[in-house]
């Protein structure tokens, strides 16, 4: 399904470096949302602000890559997108492919390395081999981490590593006393990535959507009316300079 956007595009300026270049987050995970809403202002399918949305995610790359932010985890699909009419499903399936057939080039220059969070192999085969590929030419890339969270839902994911926990005490590869929070989430899909310090959610709603329940418990929220469509550098760099400001306390004073 191809779609043309009847308007020229926003020219987008390049944002001025980061003045201050201290307590830059490490990781910063973004609730992409307003696709849908972009679009219905101006008149087209939901699946314009989709494929528009792809652009913000170039932007948030190459922005993210700017301030050093090491990691980036993007809610791409969450177990509950299913929900979606079947067309919708069918064309966000197909955008990491399309996403990664134009810019992969780009994210090699860049030493990006592609990982994945949520339930891959329940993927349709096309976007999981566009996907796969993409995860193994990054494998030794060791710049930014571009995590996509794909068919992800946190509740899901902490049943899961419960089951995997219960197992692994029954067949004595685990005790019981040893199990804490550092053992627990070894279990969870993000067992190699350190917790965001920073979420992202665009659009104007302030909820977390199932995202990654566990590991967000001592993150920095920060939230924009932007819609994703709109999501550019500018934006990107102001949660981090307003994230600069946060002190974290972590339920200390
Ligand atoms: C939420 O907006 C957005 C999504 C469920 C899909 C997000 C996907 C992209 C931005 C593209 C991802 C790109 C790659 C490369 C994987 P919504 O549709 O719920 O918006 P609404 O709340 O305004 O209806």
């Amino acid at each position: 399904m191809s779609i043309r956007l009847p308007f020229t595009k926003k020219k987008r300026k390049e944002s001025e470096p980061l003045t201050n270049t201290e307590n830059i987050p490490n990781h910063v995970a973004i609730i992409m949302d307003g696709n849908g809403r972009w679009a219905k202002k101006r008149s087209l399918p939901r699946i314009a602000g989709h494929k528009e949305g792809v652009d913000s995610v170039v932007r948030t790359v190459r922005a993210a890559h700017k301030c050093n932010v090491n990691i980036v985890t993007l809610y791409a699909f969450s177990t509950e997108n299913w929900k979606r009419p079947q067309k919708e499903i069918d064309f966000l399936m197909k955008l990491p492919k399309e996403f990664l057939h134009i810019h992969l080039p780009e994210l090699m220059e860049r030493n990006v390395r592609i990982q994945t969070i949520g339930e891959f192999d329940a993927l349709p085969a096309h976007t999981k081999e566009a996907v796969q590929y993409a995860i193994d030419k990054t494998r030794n890339n060791d710049g930014l981490l571009l995590n996509f969270a794909l068919n992800y839902g946190s509740r899901y994911e902490i049943v899961q590593a419960t089951k995997q926990v219960m197992a692994d005490i029954q067949n004595s590869k685990l005790s019981m006393d040893a199990l804490d929070e550092e053992i627990f989430a070894k279990y969870l899909y993000t067992k190699e990535l350190s917790d965001p310090d920073l979420l992202i959610r665009t659009s104007g709603e302030q909820r977390l959507s199932n995202f990654l329940l566990w590991q967000l418990a001592y993150t920095e929220f920060w939230f924009t009316d932007v819609y994703w469509p709109d999501f550019d550098e500018a934006v990107f760099k102001q949660a981090i300079e307003e994230y600069q400001q946060r002190q974290r306390r972590y339920g200390g004073i």
